[in-house]
């Protein structure tokens, strides 16, 4: 039986703060069953209660989905001995045992991380087979070579010699060296070493969007929010 305090069980369903969850059932927006209830430390029995937020159902969720603004300086890890992890960014509200990063980002990229307690899901946002494109923006320490369009379509070869996936490359603004670029699989560094590949150095990277989720620019970097039932099946390429 999973159980939980009223705000906690508010905040994580609806996705919503603690602090703004708990203001909501004090107002008396909350009904659990047929009656309004102001505790919000009630217990929920989150397979058998029935929650109203606002007079709308709270469907209550096995796993919780979390779209981080990660900054620079922080690890793309659950924990870490020494370093700070995004998982150590996440308020107690959304908290949860097994929380991990779906996908990473480099200690020194910033921009969307997942971070969910769901490993199917992970497992399908990350499947090189399911073809998900993220893209980036880029700033970088030179103009972008006429060639580069070309050669990240064709498949940009490392240094090693690995061959990529096609990618696209757009958004060139050689005044500001700055580009956008999508690719649809997690090789290490790859966009760093797609952009060494056509002889240029990437100084900033930000993730701004993961399939058909763009990174909520209303999110500071360092914070997250739950994502919406919507942006999950979104995601997954299903309906609600
Ligand atoms: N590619 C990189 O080089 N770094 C990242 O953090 C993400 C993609």
């Amino acid at each position: 039986m999973a159980v939980f305090r009223l705000d906690r069980f508010i905040a994580t369903q609806a996705g919503i703060s603690r602090s703004e969850a708990s203001s909501a059932v004090k107002a008396g927006r909350v009904r659990v069953n047929n009656k309004t209830e102001k505790n919000v430390s009630a217990k929920i029995d989150a397979e058998n209660d029935r929650v109203f937020f606002d007079g709308n159902p709270v469907e209550y969720s096995e796993f919780v989905y979390i779209m981080l603004n990660k900054p620079a300086g922080v690890l793309s890890a659950s924990r870490d001995p020494k370093m700070k992890t995004v998982v150590d960014l996440v308020p107690d509200s959304l908290r949860r045992k097994n929380l991990f990063p779906a996908g990473r980002l480099d200690r020194d990229s910033v921009g969307l991380i997942i971070l969910t307690d769901d490993g199917q899901f992970c497992h399908r946002l990350l499947s090189p087979k399911k073809h998900v494109y993220k893209t980036y923006f880029v700033r970088l320490d030179g103009a972008v070579p006429d060639s580069a369009e070309r050669i990240f379509g064709d498949g940009a070869v490392l240094e090693d010699g690995t061959k990529c996936l096609p990618a696209r490359l757009f958004d060139i603004d050689n005044d500001k060296y700055c580009a956008r670029v999508q690719i649809c699989e997690g090789k290490f560094h790859q966009v760093k070493r797609m952009f060494n590949s056509v002889g240029l150095n990437v100084i900033y990277l930000k993730r701004e969007g993961i399939g058909p989720l763009s990174l909520d620019e209303g999110l500071a970097e360092g914070q997250c929010r739950a994502l919406k039932r919507e942006e999950v099946y979104l995601m997954l390429g299903e309906n609600p």
